[in-house]
Order: C-alpha cells, then structure tokens, then sequence
C-alpha cells in the first residue's frame, strides 16, 4: 500500500475489502468482505431502472489517543432503514448494517489514515434493489454493500469559508416527495443546479419547491444561520441563535443533530423553523454542515433573483468556529463523549 495520506481528497481511493449482504426472500445473509469490487446485478434490476436505491455516509476517526473512533454508526444505520422503508425495500437491520461497517474497518485498517493528517476512512454504504423487474413497482430482493475509502481533510488549508448562490429555478426535492432520505434519485435531481453553481464558483443553496421562498438546504449538507442577539432587546442578556430550516424536503442531517446538542450545552437558543431567505439579512453567521466538512462556513449567499449579496466575512465567525472545534474534539478523542456517540475500537 502507498497512500501519501496529504493528498488524499474526497475521491474514491480503493481499499483492500468491500463488505456485501445479499437479501433473497425477506432474508438477510451474513456480511462478508470481498477483495472484488464489482458487484453483479441483473440488468432489469429495479434499483438500476427505478432509482430504488439508498446509501449513507460514515466516518471513521483515528484519535489523539490511538483509538479508533466511529462517529454516530447507528444513527446512520436507523436513517438507511427509513430511506429503504420509504422506497418499499427490504431495509438493513441496524445491528446487520453496524456489523457490516466494523467489518469494513477491521479489514482496511491499514487505510485508516493516521491523527495527525486530519484525513478520515470513510464508509459508503449502499442498498440496491436487485429483483429482475420491467414492470414499474418495487423489488423486495436487494444487495447491501459498504464501500470504505479514506479521503483528506475538508480543509486542507484551515478552516476557511466559501460563497453560496440562492437556486430557485431547479428543485432538488418536493415537500411531500423524497428529500427526507438519502437516494440516489434526489442527488441526480440536483446535479444540473449544482454543477451550474460550481462553474460560477458557488456552492448551491436550494429553496422550497413550493414557493421557492424559504431556505432548503445546500447540495449535500443541511444550512445554520447564527444570529447575535444584542443585549437589552426584550430585556435580555445577549445571546446567540442557532437557526436552521425546518422543512419535509431535506435530509435529517446526523451533524446538524448533533451541533444543536453543542449549541443548547453552550447556551445557545436552537430554533428549526421555515427560513425565508431574506432574513439571511439579520444573520451574523452562516454555513453548511454534514459529514463530509462538518462545518462549512459561508462567506456570502447571492442571491441573483433579486441581485443581493447578504454577506458574512471571509473568516468564519466565532460561533461557528466554536462548534467546528467542539465536534471536531470529541470525533477526535480530545474531549470527552459525554452522549457515547462515537463507538470506541
Ligand atoms: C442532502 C444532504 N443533506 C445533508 C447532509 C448532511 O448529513 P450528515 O450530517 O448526516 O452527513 C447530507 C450528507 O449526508 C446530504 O447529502
């Protein structure tokens, strides 16, 4: 093996061992690691000609300590459940799905990169419908496979923001359709936004499909606003907010979930609610978050409709930077879990 951990990016970089569980009949088999990294599929599979599939996102940690950290695997494993409960799949039982990816990592330990580099082995599992079908209607037969990589740090250079572009022109997801879990269908669906924001050099925000007024989430990350609140309004204290948009269409973000945990135990007011995007205006602070970055700040959102800028700095804000490096410290074994959510190796 020779991986120079410092270049490592969020591509796919193969590991020694895929992990694969077929499902025949409503009855799962045991998961095993395969050297073989393609997997047979029939080629009237529905999940290839209906999107009946769904995947999830995971990261293992190697800590100051030595340790292996796994962050929040159950989570991850109860969110495939309801994605496949929502596409009428057969889901993945949550022990089969965690036992699966303690697989993947015990045999690609050797691609766990080491503490120091701040890259991570993450985990792709995956869950496509198998059953030959060309009638329209699902397959109950399925495969569940874990794909291990390790990818570099988010920011290689420090903790550094980007700019965001309002989209009200494509949707992503309905509020009644599938945006709530993680299939395949929903990222094709944002492919022609987001590569449109990317050439001009933004990361896109999608707005509700309804009315395209209030803040959805951003390409594959949940959005927070922090608003300062001065002191001597309604007679209060000073204090922060911590915003984040409430809507059916988006992902149940397991990092958003656990950054309001942090934001309450620091003080912080945490309120989900519908967020129009014009009171981008009365916030201090703004940015993505999800696995892959934890937290990306935003420097500025455009929004080209009605020709805005709402603008947040080109440095990270001090709140924002507080829960980056609160996450950060208890993926990394610095602190202590005090909500056992990593799983210890
Ligand atoms: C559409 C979308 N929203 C939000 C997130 C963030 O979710 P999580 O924090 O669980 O990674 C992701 C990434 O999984 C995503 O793809």
């Amino acid at each position: 093996m020779n991986i120079d951990w410092n270049k490592l990016t969020f591509h796919y970089t193969e590991t020694d061992y895929i992990v694969r569980a077929a499902c025949k009949n409503g009855v799962w088999e045991h998961p095993y690691a395969t050297c073989d990294k393609m997997i047979p599929i029939h080629a009237a599979a529905t999940g290839l000609h209906y999107g009946q599939e769904c995947f999830e996102g995971l990261k293992a940690f190697r800590g100051v300590d030595g340790q292996v950290r796994i962050f929040r695997m159950e989570e991850n494993a109860k969110r495939m459940y309801h994605s496949a409960e929502g596409l009428l799949m057969t889901p993945v039982p949550i022990e089969l799905f965690c036992e699966a990816v303690l697989l993947a990592l015990e045999k690609n330990i050797d691609f766990l990169p080491p503490y120091e580099t701040g890259a991570t082995l993450y985990f792709r599992p995956l869950l496509v419908a198998t059953t030959a079908d060309i009638s329209v209607g699902p397959g109950k037969d399925c495969e569940f496979v874990v794909v291990p990589t390790p990818i570099g740090p988010y920011f290689p250079n420090g903790f550094k923001g980007m700019p965001a572009i309002v989209n009200r022109t494509i949707d992503r997801a309905a509020p009644q359709g599938t945006g709530c879990w993680k299939v395949g269908g929903n990222y094709a669906a944002s492919f022609r936004a987001s590569e449109a924001a990317h050439a001009m050099g933004y990361e896109c925000m999608f707005t509700d499909a309804k009315t395209h007024k209030y803040i959805d989430e951003c390409t594959a990350s949940n959005f927070i606003g922090i608003k300062h609140h001065e002191s001597g309004v309604e007679n209060r204290e000073s204090y922060f907010e911590y915003l984040t948009p409430r809507s059916t269409a988006i992902l149940p973000s397991i990092t958003n979930d656990s950054l309001m945990t942090l934001a309450r135990e620091m003080g912080m007011k945490v309120t989900r609610r519908h967020i129009r995007v014009e009171e981008l205006a009365d916030i201090q602070e703004a940015a993505a978050c999800g696995t892959a970055c934890v937290i990306s700040p935003l420097t500025k959102v455009y929004d080209p409709n009605n020709n805005i800028t709402y603008s947040f700095g080109d440095k990270p804000g001090p709140v924002l930077t507080k829960l980056y490096h609160a996450l950060q410290d208890i993926q990394y074994g610095r602190t202590e879990d005090k909500h056992n959510w990593c799983y210890r190796l």
